[in-house]
């Protein structure tokens, strides 16, 4: 039921008008006192490798998190944006001069060199509004990068790409390097982002079933999480952090949470979460990368339970747009011939022979972490 109006002791309209027996007075009235704000009462925890590794409630991957105390043999904690300069200048960039607080907000496509040169005029030539950008990281971006996340806690959590894209990408025994590379840049797969003080990317929740894990490296970032199961009270022009209840008032009522993390410390959220971040300090650096195979099966995703199935149908729903069967012409626009930088569409190859053989390698993983105790049946 839902009673978004009405102040306690008033029968609100959408109350069902059956007869008043007790029971349906004290339902309304429990609903008219409910809570007006959102109170972020849901529980973010903090955890150590160590507690995360005992916790079987953590490790069903539905939950989301923070871990700490691990990243401090990590390179990347003493990544600078010279330092990024040098390693990735030919990197494409969404790079947003006025802040991405707004679902409208429209970025300039650039090269991370140019963009890191625009990010570091002084401020006493600034315009006044903070600036944050999105670097879409390729396979030749990732392999520059990838060793300064070593090592990496409970690798069997954080499943990530390193351990199965090159066994289901690959042909003829040679892995397939362009198509590795189509896949993360078609799919956001891997992200740096830079931010100043004050920039937000605006409240959302991802289009495909994949989990994130975002490791702060330089400042500090707040971030409010809701669980996909809130959706229908949540919205993207909705500001967290500043919420206008006249206009949304049901966010109130869904059940999110606010955690603030700092350099060294991980954030994990499951696939579909709704996020919404702001940056505490300037710069604030953090790397997401994106998991699948990792989660437990749930009960919120309509016909399936398995979030890596959720994800390949996310996948091949993409894919139906651009390719049709016995149909050798593609069917979708590639904007990336328009706009240098902007994503190319899937390539067939991905769609149709290596997603499906990815999808086996996650099925086994989910199975491996997660298989007996998640299937309903009790193992006696
Ligand atoms: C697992 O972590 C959650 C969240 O911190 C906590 O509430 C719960 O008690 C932990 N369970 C065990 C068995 O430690
Ligand atoms: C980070 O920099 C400090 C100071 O230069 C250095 O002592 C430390 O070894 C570096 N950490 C890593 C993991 O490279």
């Amino acid at each position: 039921m839902t009673v978004t109006t009405g102040s306690a002791g008033t029968l609100s309209s959408t109350c069902r008008p059956i007869a008043l027996t007790a029971l349906v007075l004290h339902c309304c009235l429990h609903e008219g006192l409910a809570q007006k704000e959102q109170k972020f009462e849901l529980d973010i925890p903090r955890v150590t490798v160590e507690e995360l590794e005992r916790n079987v409630t953590l490790r069903t991957g539905l939950h989301a998190y923070v871990l700490h105390g691990f990243a401090h043999k990590w390179k990347a904690m003493n990544w600078t944006l010279d330092y990024l300069m040098g390693k990735i200048p030919f990197e494409w960039v969404d790079y947003y001069p006025n802040n991405m607080r707004d679902v409208s907000s429209k970025p300039y496509l650039w090269k991370f060199d140019k963009a890191v040169r625009e990010f570091q005029i002084p401020k006493e030539f600034r315009t006044g509004k903070p600036k944050y950008m999105q670097i879409r990281l390729g396979l030749r971006g990732w392999k520059r990068l990838k060793k300064d996340f070593v090592p990496k806690p409970l690798p069997e959590v954080f499943w990530d790409d390193d351990e199965w894209i090159g066994s289901c990408m690959s042909q003829d025994g040679k892995v397939d390097q362009s198509a590795i590379n189509n896949f993360f840049v078609t799919n956001q797969w891997k992200f740096l982002l830079i931010g100043e003080e004050g920039t937000s990317m605006f409240f959302h929740k991802d289009g495909t079933a994949a989990s994130s894990w975002q490791v702060q490296l330089v400042g500090k970032k707040r971030w409010t999480l809701c669980p996909n199961s809130e959706s229908q009270l949540l919205h993207t022009e909705l500001d967290t952090y500043n919420p206008d209840y006249s206009k949304f008032p049901r966010f109130a009522q869904a059940a999110c949470g606010q955690v603030t993390v700092s350099p060294g410390e991980l954030l994990y959220y499951p696939a579909y979460w709704w996020h919404h971040t702001l940056q505490l300090e300037s710069p604030s650096i953090s790397y997401t990368g994106a998991l699948v195979g990792v989660e437990a099966d749930r009960s919120d995703l309509g016909t399936g339970r398995k979030p890596h199935m959720r994800f390949y149908a996310d996948l091949q729903e993409k894919c139906a747009r651009c390719w049709k069967k016995g149909v050798s012409q593609r069917q979708c626009d590639d904007i990336s011939v328009k706009w240098a930088g902007a994503a190319p569409p899937p390539l067939r190859s991905v769609c149709d022979e290596y997603l499906p053989k990815c999808l086996e390698l996650w099925s086994v993983h989910a199975k491996d972490l997660h298989g007996r105790k998640s299937s309903g049946h009790a193992e006696l």
